[in-house]
């Protein structure tokens, strides 16, 4: 046994990194996402806003009945009626967390809020009362903690423990906060409340001057022991910390920090990707820890060096965060159980037999046309799979793109509508361009094209392509995601995915501004 700290990860992917616009996920996306973090064993998961609205509910609750070791968690602001609504999502949890926050800077409380800081405390502490009455782990934050008042923030932080909060969470909402002085509030709050003893100090950084990594690790510094952080480090603006990035600098400098996670580093590159591809934010190959290049050596100096000693430049092993040589694992010739097994070890299991089955045919589909199917090929299939079994009401059935020099290309299309078939034709300036227009002229959503992109998945001529289509509609932005080893087909896949989740009924509100 050692004798660090426990560093409490809190993963808010689900939530505040929900709130990137264009972010948005399903129930099922959701209950996927927060599968792979289970097994990535963070210890609290923030699965959203339970009175955002019936979706937000149903995922929340959906999570909670899923997720049995870590703490599921939902947001709440300040007012019984979030609570409530917070308290019955989680009602299924084995271990259930109410986090309830309200704005303590003076510029929230006087201009947002448009309360007095007495009206404040009192509020808060009849929201954590509340709270006690249905977990007893409850979180309290003071939005823009950063920008508050550090007499304000003893004084409320003090109250709220009082009242039974077990951990205070310090947010600097809008990323103002320098590492130095950051650390500093932390190690002020720790000694000048008396009662601090009682709580876990937790930090949740925004990253608008790109600092939100820096400043948690500084509050770590300073005695904080829980991170607030969210995969990619994806969020609303800049986004959040990114968990890779905290939970990596907190194992590889142990002489730094004296705290440790229970975090499986292995699974951070599964959980990178399926978030990337679920919400079709791509991950910059730069980004450290799971960026392609993280852990690639061009320069002869730099490969010269790994290849004597791999500490010479290597200071984290790729193993360890979960990079597998994109070796040949598959083939036409391989069996369920060889493709139950591979999947297994990427850290993917089926819930039922149909689902294995589905995904099984994908893959002889896809062995039949590329030779050589890859550890990232299998995940696409996973991925297809599961967009294929989420209430779909628009579903492919062909296509047919003609595409020819000094012609215009044209595409045929036949869909299934709420399980009858329609076709639909169109020209356009190529031949994607053709395909989203006759599938347009047959579901007819009337949204914006705001993002298209193509990534290969593997190497080769013959590799899958992964499309990413954003489509944008009175306000409400949604992606698309489809894979094949045809782009054209890939595309109309993901152009189908975002149709589909456009036509869902979706009343979303924002935590921070909303008035639900
Ligand atoms: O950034 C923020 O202040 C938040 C709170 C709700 C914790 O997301
Ligand atoms: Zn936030």
């Amino acid at each position: 046994m050692s004798n660090a700290d426990k560093l409490i990860i809190f993963d808010t992917t689900l939530r505040d990194g929900e709130q990137s616009p264009g972010a948005s996920m399903t129930k099922e996306e959701k209950v996927r996402i927060a599968k792979a973090l289970e097994k990535l064993r963070v210890d609290v998961i923030e699965a959203g806003f339970p009175i955002a609205s019936p979706g937000d509910f149903e995922a929340v609750e959906a999570v909670a009945n899923t997720v049995t070791d870590s703490t599921v968690c939902g947001l709440a602001r300040a007012l019984d009626k979030d609570i409530d609504r917070a308290g019955e999502a989680l009602k299924g949890a084995r271990s259930g967390r109410i986090h309830t926050f309200i704005a303590t800077s003076p510029i929230h409380m006087e201009r947002k809020l448009r309360m007095t800081p007495d009206q404040v405390v009192e509020q808060a502490v009849r929201a954590v009362t509340r709270a006690r009455q249905y977990t007893d782990d409850v979180e309290f934050s003071a939005e823009d903690a950063g920008r508050s008042e550090i007499d304000f923030l003893c004084r409320i932080f003090e109250a709220v423990i009082d009242a039974g909060a077990r951990t205070l969470n310090v947010p600097d909402t809008v990323g103002y906060a320098m590492p130095h002085q950051f650390g500093q509030m932390i190690a002020a709050l720790r000694e000048r409340i008396p009662n601090s003893d009682k709580a876990v100090f937790s930090v949740h950084c925004h990253n608008d001057l790109g600092l939100a990594v820096a400043n948690s690790l500084a509050a770590v510094r300073n005695g904080a022991r829980q991170v607030e952080c969210t995969i990619n480090g994806l969020g609303e603006r800049a986004g959040n910390a990114a968990l890779e990035e905290v939970v990596m600098a907190v194992r590889t400098r142990p002489d730094i920090f004296p705290c440790e996670t229970r975090l499986d580093t292995t699974q951070i590159v599964n959980c990178s990707r399926l978030v990337s591809n679920i919400t079709g934010f791509p991950v910059q190959p730069n980004k450290a820890i799971v960026g392609a290049n993280a852990f690639a050596h061009e320069s002869g100096i730099h490969q010269d060096g790994v290849l004597k000693s791999r500490e010479t430049y290597e200071i984290m092993r790729a193993e360890d965060v979960g990079w597998t040589h994109n070796r040949m694992v598959l083939g036409k010739h391989s069996g369920r159980n060889a493709f139950r097994a591979r999947l297994k070890e990427l850290g993917v299991v089926f819930d039922s037999e149909e689902e294995l089955n589905e995904a099984f045919a994908r893959f002889k589909e896809l062995a039949d046309k590329k030779h050589e199917i890859f550890d990232a090929d299998l995940q696409a299939i996973v991925t297809d799979t599961n967009i294929a079994q989420e209430n779909e009401r628009v579903k492919l059935v062909s296509l047919r793109v003609c595409s020819e020099t000094g012609e215009t290309p044209k595409a045929d299309v036949v869909l299934t509508v709420d399980g009858e078939e329609e076709p639909g034709s169109a020209i356009g300036g190529g031949p994607v361009d053709a395909a989203f227009k006759a599938i347009e002229s047959i579901v007819n959503t009337g949204a914006q094209l705001q993002l298209y992109s193509v990534n290969n998945i593997t190497s080769g001529t013959d590799a899958q392509g992964e499309v990413t289509v954003r489509l944008e509609k009175e306000g409400r932005i949604v992606n698309g995601q489809g894979a094949d080893t045809d782009i054209v087909i890939a595309s109309a896949k993901a152009y189908i995915n975002a149709c589909n989740k456009i036509l869902q009924p979706r009343t979303r509100a924002h935590p921070q501004k909303a008035d639900v």
